[in-house]
């Protein structure tokens, strides 16, 4: 707990000002929303007590807070993920200050691959509920009793008034979005075609190597998450071509004006 306050009070500190209700974490490729956010304040998350250095290409590893569509937003430009060898207790740490430092909504973005044949790569998908497939749960061990129940309720993982939301502001600015189910796998390889078929045979519609653990955290802190997923490309054995981190990249960059666009007047709805 001293960690999670200990990070809350230097980012708070950090920030002066500004109070940040609404939280975001950028996925892969899709950092480049942080540049959106006015009179920014970048605070690198070696800085902060607490954090690690991320170290994934396409990450950057630091937090932004500042204006977004008049907002006070703080944005992780970068997250920490369970493949790189992070414990738990450390990936979903940001959640933690986040929402130890005020933030009251959780906007969390990811590159994922589709699993759902009517999906395309480039397609943006609003989460509607995941599966865990970590094979273990962030919040084992002893109870934050400070930030919620030991058994927290999932039945709404993902807010479906935010859902409503950003489907609306997807349909004002003729941005078309997918809507579907999220399986978090740890990664880092990528799913073999059995795993892809066995995940649709689960209801996936998409799956990454993210999120999961830091909507559950979020779940657990009371905080009102939308989630929204790049479809980067297709999961193995639906195209018959091999997977690539850089088509990762190369599709996020094709599909970012999008992305940035959706997530801004998402925001703006949020001012009410
Ligand atoms: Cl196909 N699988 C996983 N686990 N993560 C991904 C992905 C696939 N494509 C982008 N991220």
């Amino acid at each position: 707990m001293t960690q999670i306050t200990e990070a809350a009070a230097y980012i708070n500190e950090k920030l002066g000002r500004l109070k940040p209700e609404t939280g975001l974490i950028l996925g892969s490729g899709l950092g480049v929303l942080a540049e959106e956010i006015e009179n920014p304040v970048a605070i690198p998350y070696q800085d902060i007590p607490g954090f690690p250095a991320s170290t994934v290409a396409g990450h950057k590893g630091q937090l932004v807070a500042g204006k977004l569509e008049g907002r006070d937003v703080v944005a992780m430009q970068g997250r920490f993920h369970f493949y790189e060898g992070y414990p738990m207790e450390l990936v979903t740490l940001p959640v933690r200050a986040m929402y130890a430092a005020g933030v009251k909504e959780l906007i969390v973005t990811n590159a994922a691959g589709g699993i759902n044949e009517s999906f395309d790569a480039g397609n943006l998908m609003l989460i509607e509920d995941h599966l865990n497939m970590f094979g273990t749960n962030p919040l084992i061990g002893e109870n934050i009793e400070t930030q919620g129940p030991r058994f927290p309720d999932m039945s709404k993982p993902y807010n479906p008034d935010m859902i409503r939301l950003a489907a609306e502001a997807a349909s004002e600015h003729g941005i078309e979005v997918k809507r579907g189910v999220y399986a978090g796998t740890t990664g880092p390889s990528y799913e073999t075609p059995a795993e892809v078929r066995m995940l649709r045979i689960l209801g996936a519609d998409a799956v990454g190597m993210s999120t999961v653990p830091e909507v559950i955290t979020a779940g657990h802190c009371g905080l009102r998450v939308l989630g929204i997923s790049c479809i980067s490309n297709m999961a193995a054995g639906i195209l018959d071509q091999p997977l690539t981190h850089d088509e990762v990249m190369e599709t996020t960059e094709a599909v970012k004006q999008d992305f940035i666009q959706l997530v801004k007047a998402v925001v703006n709805k949020l001012n009410g």
